[in-house]
């Protein structure tokens, strides 16, 4: 028997609640180095992607690939650690899957985390950025094919997908934190190559503030299913600088390392305000 979209989310969603049956109404998904989120999360369950029945499987060193269910200042949170890129080899459709398994699951409102690289010139190495809009820049929109009218219209809006009113809980709270905090438009790309240096500039010249190789896909899953988004970057590098711009992968976790307490510190907050 084929199965179709909708039949297997029910399936994994069936074999999450046969292991935990509370209903989480805030996602997370953590990006590169910023793994330590749920040390303040009283854990109550852990299932291994691999457990899961038609969820794709992590590759990528620093992902540990698991979806971690448990409270938070009194929700009920699920965390991703762990995602899956287009980079990697999955389809679209497998990128956004444990989004829309999120959805099935109850969650209401989506934070997610993810390193990019600064582009706009006003950035240093170790700043936090508030995403406010991206553009996809070459990126696969998840949304292609057979459209589940289950999950969302044939048509989504793009207007808005970044939660304006998530977006000012955050800068109250990082004021509160007495943090320094960018907003700006995140470009996302394929990778696995960092840009060439005429493409940093093209990233500049089209509007981008930053540009990184996740997060639009899941963005793009969770407005076409009526979650409420925010996301942040940790700006790893500055690709963008003529001189001294070579980057690295190591160089990326290095910086994703030092700046994920002030993240963490962030969506603590969110999860608390919300
Ligand atoms: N480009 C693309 N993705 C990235 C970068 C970058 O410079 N830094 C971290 N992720």
């Amino acid at each position: 028997m084929e199965n179709n979209l909708i039949q297997q989310l029910s399936e994994t969603t069936a074999h999450i609640r046969s292991k935990y049956n509370e209903q989480p109404l805030i996602g997370v998904v953590l990006g590169s180095g910023l793994g330590n989120f749920t040390g303040g999360m009283q854990v109550e369950c852990e299932i291994e992607y691999s457990a899961l029945p038609h969820f794709p499987v992590s590759t990528v060193k620093g992902h540990s690939g698991k979806l971690i269910f448990g409270k938070m200042a009194g929700k009920n949170v699920v965390v991703m650690a762990g995602r899956f890129h287009y980079y990697e080899g999955y389809t679209p459709q497998q990128v956004v899957y444990p989004i829309r398994v999120m959805k099935m699951l109850g969650v209401k409102t989506l934070l997610i985390s993810n390193a990019a690289g600064g582009v706009n010139t006003s950035f240093k190495v170790g700043d936090i950025m508030i995403i406010k809009d991206h553009i996809s820049l070459f990126i696969i929109n998840p949304l292609l094919g057979k459209n589940e009218e289950a999950l969302g219209t044939r048509f989504p809006d793009m207007s808005e997908p970044y939660s304006k009113d998530i977006i000012s809980k955050a800068k109250s709270i990082a004021g509160d934190l007495n943090y320094e905090v960018k907003e700006g438009v995140y470009c996302g790309v394929t990778g696995p190559t960092f840009e060439t240096r005429s493409e940093y500039k093209l990233i500049k010249a089209v509007g981008g503030d930053a540009v990184g190789m996740s997060t639009v896909q899941e963005v793009i899953a969770a407005a076409h299913a009526g979650m409420k988004v925010f996301a942040m970057s940790i700006i790893t590098d500055l690709g963008i600088r003529e001189e001294d711009n070579i980057i690295t992968h190591e160089e990326v976790l290095a910086a994703a390392n030092e700046a994920e307490p002030k993240l963490t510190a962030i969506f603590k907050g969110l999860v608390g305000a919300l």
